[in-house]
């Protein structure tokens, strides 16, 4: 993976335990080009990768924002961002990724952020600003102090923004009992935590007019994409060795047990760091990134969480 090296320029405190930063090349140069959803890889100076969206518009590709909300059960990641970062700082990151792109095909779009899940979302809007498409957007937050980029958003108007904040609204936003409107054909974008994807999930069943998009930055509190664990083999393509996964581990435990070192990235089939390719046999996905044409296909999988349905499978390492 090419690794850019990056200065923070600016930080900014968004909003309640939320920080941005700014982030350009040393020698002034420009960043390379990304599309609204996408993300990038921080490498931290605490050892960890985390991955964060871009905020910014993509057609400005002098500085990359990002926004990092501290985790309350941060096992690192955020923790570091907030209190090792600085102004002036050196860092690394990766090249722009998406795995949540605005399909093509539309000009009109609804979208739903719950909590820091409004990073990606951002994008998409200024990218929709730009072209002049329409847009709604739902955000959802724990509190008014807790809802980054609100003054911004306000600025949007009511009629395209609608916040809900749990505190002062009493309970959490309910789409089954809330007058919520979407217009048929609008495809819905929605990135936020468990408890609203699940919602949102729930609310996009009931609408199968609406394509719904989903970008998970935490495995489904039920762990849905999981199932019972067998062990398998696989077969390397390129050296014809075959090795056993037993039931618990993954394929990328293993392989790393044997030597070899494969990019990766969450470890939790998110962020498609270590796609790898499927030569023969029927993967297992337990993923959060796949499409459902991607998953149909079984060309390519996540090989730190996903598994085989077939004895053996035959991989592109
Ligand atoms: S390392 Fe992130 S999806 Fe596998």
């Amino acid at each position: 993976m090419k690794k850019i090296q990056v200065v923070i320029d600016r930080r900014t405190d968004e909003a309640k335990d939320i920080v941005s930063l700014a982030l350009r090349r040393p020698d002034g140069e420009n960043l390379p080009a990304f599309s609204p959803g996408a993300h990038i890889d921080l490498f931290l100076p605490n050892a960890m990768t985390r991955q964060y969206s871009l905020i910014g518009d993509c057609s400005e590709t002098d500085r990359y924002e990002i926004a990092v909300s501290k985790a309350a059960n941060s096992r690192g990641g955020s923790l570091c961002v907030h209190l090792a970062l600085n102004e002036g700082n050196a860092l690394e990151i990766s090249e722009p990724r998406n795995n949540f792109p605005l399909q093509p095909g539309h000009d009109s779009f609804l979208f739903i952020a719950g909590g820091i899940g409004i990073t990606p979302i951002l994008s998409m809007i200024r990218h929709c600003e730009r072209r002049g498409w329409s847009w709604r957007l739902l955000y959802l937050a724990r509190s008014r102090a807790h809802a980054a980029f609100h003054d911004e958003l306000c600025a949007f108007g009511a009629d395209r923004v609608r916040f809900h904040f749990d505190d002062e609204a009493g309970c959490l936003f309910n789409f089954a009992h809330a007058s919520f409107i979407v217009e048929p054909g609008v495809p819905i974008y929605c990135c936020g935590p468990a408890p609203v994807m699940k919602a949102v999930e729930d609310f996009a069943s009931n609408h199968p007019d609406n394509p719904a998009f989903f970008e998970w930055f935490s495995p489904p509190v039920e762990s849905g994409a999981g199932g019972v664990a067998t062990g398998f083999d696989v077969k390397l393509q390129r050296s014809g060795q075959v090795l056993h996964v037993p039931e618990d581990r993954t394929i990328l435990d293993v392989l790393e047990e044997h030597g070899y070192a494969l990019p990766c990235s969450c470890r939790e089939g998110m962020c498609r760091t270590c796609e790898t390719g499927v030569i023969d046999g029927v993967p297992d996905h337990r993923d959060y990134v796949l499409s459902g044409g991607e998953r149909a296909a079984g060309r390519t999988m996540m090989i730190c969480v996903s598994r085989a349905k077939s004895p053996m499978l035959v991989i592109d390492v």
